[in-house]
């Protein structure tokens, strides 16, 4: 593979590839000088065509820490804004010689386009396309989890190694709570959770759901409170909701904020009926007061602000697995790594 476009392409052996390089990223930025010379002379373009904050900046700290040269391109202020089209945006990219292009784009499917299409020979890298996938945010999410929990149910095979390198996740437990019709990064998790081995509950309204839910790879619930108190998730992931992607307004998918806060809204209270050893995960950015209390985000058991640390060791091995892989293919290129051998990516 030479893309990662979506958390349904990845076996098993790809993600925990992914996590385990990952792993060994995150321990060259505890040093005081965090820069690798990976990628020096290779061209990361960031091109974005919707608002980010932390994706953005994680790409682009990713790419520099691996000593990548580093474009950032928005769609406001650029081109686009007098209607050029992203073939047209691709065929510049191309000719200014990207190697690897990171792409978010409000239309589901354009980060594949690009991609397939012929326009340029970069990698792809999809940050996040409409409603339908943003698989670094999955990566970082499992890496996040991997690092707290592996082990507590005794399925995860980790090895004995501190921060679970070589695990899956099986026999884990993870609610993804909230707007999940409108998010990409509940469907990345979901399927990547699933081939990590990790069980999954979706709780939302009927609402938020999306059609055609019944045959991804977890279960669903309306009811929060059962679901944590019942089933006693290790994890709680909740979701933003995402009200520029209501187009009747918030209104047309339940009937007040307040009502929504009431049973969907992770507060003090819900946080009780978690076990002790149970994280808190949110991908920003929060909707303080509607999807997560104050309380529950600022928590002990609040893993967000790390979420966004990983993101950046997450980011830095999918670029060193997509780029270095690739210019190890050259003819005067030294022989693969073996981390690196027999791998999809
Ligand atoms: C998410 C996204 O953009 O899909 N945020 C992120 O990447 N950190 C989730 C969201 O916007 O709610």
């Amino acid at each position: 593979m030479r893309h990662l476009l979506s958390t349904q392409d990845l076996s098993k052996d790809d993600a925990i590839l992914l996590l385990d390089t990952a792993a060994q990223m995150a321990a060259t930025q505890s040093r005081e000088i965090k820069k690798l010379p990976t990628l020096r002379g290779r061209t990361v373009v960031n091109l974005f065509f919707e608002d980010s904050t932390r994706t953005r900046i994680s790409f682009e700290t990713a790419a520099k820490r691996l000593s990548a040269d580093v474009i950032n391109f928005s769609a406001k202020g650029s081109s686009v804004s007098k209607g050029e089209s992203l073939k047209d945006t691709a065929l510049t990219l191309h000719a200014m010689g990207a190697d690897a292009v990171v792409v978010r784009h409000w239309a589901s499917g354009a980060p594949h386009q690009l991609a397939h299409a012929g326009w340029l020979d970069a990698a792809v890298l999809n940050a996040g396309d409409g409603t339908h996938q943003h698989p670094t945010q999955a990566l970082l999410d499992a890496f996040t989890i991997r690092r707290h929990l592996v082990g507590l149910r005794g399925g995860a095979g980790g090895a004995g190694h501190p921060d679970g390198t070589g695990a899956d996740l099986a026999g884990l437990r993870v609610a993804i709570v909230g707007d999940v019709l409108h998010s990409r990064v509940a469907r990345s998790n979901v399927h990547l959770l699933h081939t990590l081995g990790a069980e999954v509950t979706l709780v939302s309204p009927p609402t938020l759901l999306p059609v055609g839910v019944e045959t991804w790879p977890c279960r669903t619930s309306y009811d929060l409170d059962a679901t944590l108190a019942g089933w006693q998730p290790d994890a709680v992931m909740m979701l933003r909701v995402q009200r520029e992607r209501m187009s009747g307004g918030a209104g047309a998918f339940f009937p007040s904020p307040l009502e929504y806060t009431r049973r969907y809204g992770l507060d003090g209270r819900r946080l009780a009926l978690l076990p002790g050893h149970a994280i808190v995960m949110h991908p920003g950015p929060m909707n303080r007061g509607l999807e997560i209390s104050a309380e529950a985000a600022d928590s002990a058991r609040s893993v967000i602000v790390e979420q966004v640390a990983n993101g950046v060791a997450v980011r830095m091995a999918a670029l060193y697995l997509l780029l270095a892989g690739e210019r190890d293919d050259r003819a005067d290129a030294p022989p693969a790594p073996a981390a690196t051998e027999g791998t999809a990516l």
